[in-house]
């Protein structure tokens, strides 16, 4: 028999809105995968939601240490033989970066190589087990600061947040999703930027004016869009976003 229950991948499940999106896809009935660069913590994580009845389990996947990914693609599709949803949520950032005149090359390389070079390798080692779902879905956690023209418009209330290496490193990722979308135009898998809102985590030094719980919202209804979803959007909470 033909196990019917959705795959999904979810990187960065440890801990904030990653976790959160876990818990709510699991609670809507799909195994999740929770990736996480350690995996003892990844494990620690997965452990309360399988205690609460969830069907989750860790896997290794640590975006500034590639040969994890390949593997985790090979295991996954060893154990599933597809991957039904994958959610780009591991990010980060980082305490270097600022304006442009002042943010250190170091930070933005880090940046780069995490949320957009790193997001880059686990979709394309995932894609080969996304074409093998009915119904592929990516959601990319994207940000209003990563939109050229909000950081453009000084009407904006996000003109003032200038972090040239985090929100380029989120506009790259925008571009991912609209050339993907595009490339993936007429095949069942569907892939979206979706912010989240402002979200009290670790991320944001505990600001914010949304629980990990309500952030994970709207990624969750992007993972578990059915077969009229439309692919390459940027959406926030608030609506569609510009690009
Ligand atoms: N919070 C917000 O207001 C907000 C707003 C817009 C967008 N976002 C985006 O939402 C996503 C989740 O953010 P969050 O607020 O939940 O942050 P968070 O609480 O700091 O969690 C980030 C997660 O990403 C993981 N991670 C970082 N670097 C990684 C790597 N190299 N490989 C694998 N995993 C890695 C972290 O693992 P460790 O525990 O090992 O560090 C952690 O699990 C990010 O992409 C962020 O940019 C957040």
């Amino acid at each position: 028999m033909t196990d019917t229950k959705k795959i999904a991948l979810v990187t960065g499940a440890n801990k904030g809105i990653g976790l959160e999106i876990t818990r709510q896809l699991a609670e809507a009935g799909v195994t999740v995968l929770m990736g996480a660069r350690d995996v003892a913590r990844g494990e620690a994580a997965a452990r309360e939601l399988s205690e609460a009845g969830l069907a989750v389990e860790a896997i290794e996947v640590d975006l500034n240490r590639e040969e994890t990914i390949p593997a985790a693609a090979k295991a996954i599709l060893a154990r599933y033989g597809r991957l039904d949803i994958l959610v780009n949520n591991a990010g980060i950032v980082d305490a270097e970066d600022g304006p442009p005149s002042v943010a250190t090359v170091d930070a933005a390389r880090r940046l780069m190589e995490t949320n957009f070079l790193g997001t880059l390798a686990v979709t394309q080692a995932m894609l080969p087990l996304l074409i093998k779902s009915s119904a592929g879905r990516i959601v990319n956690l994207a940000t209003t600061l990563g939109s050229l023209s909000v950081n453009g418009d000084p009407s904006s209330p996000y003109y003032e947040a200038r972090l040239i290496g985090y929100n380029a490193s989120k506009a790259a990722l925008n571009m991912l999703t609209v050339q993907l979308a595009a490339e993936l135009k007429g095949t069942s898998i569907v892939v979206n930027s979706v912010a989240p809102g402002y979200v009290k985590t670790d991320l944001t030094g505990g600001n914010g004016y949304m629980t990990p719980a309500e952030g994970a919202r709207l990624p969750v209804q992007y993972a578990l869009l059915g077969d009229d979803a439309v692919s390459g959007q940027f959406v926030a909470p608030e609506g569609p976003v510009a690009w």
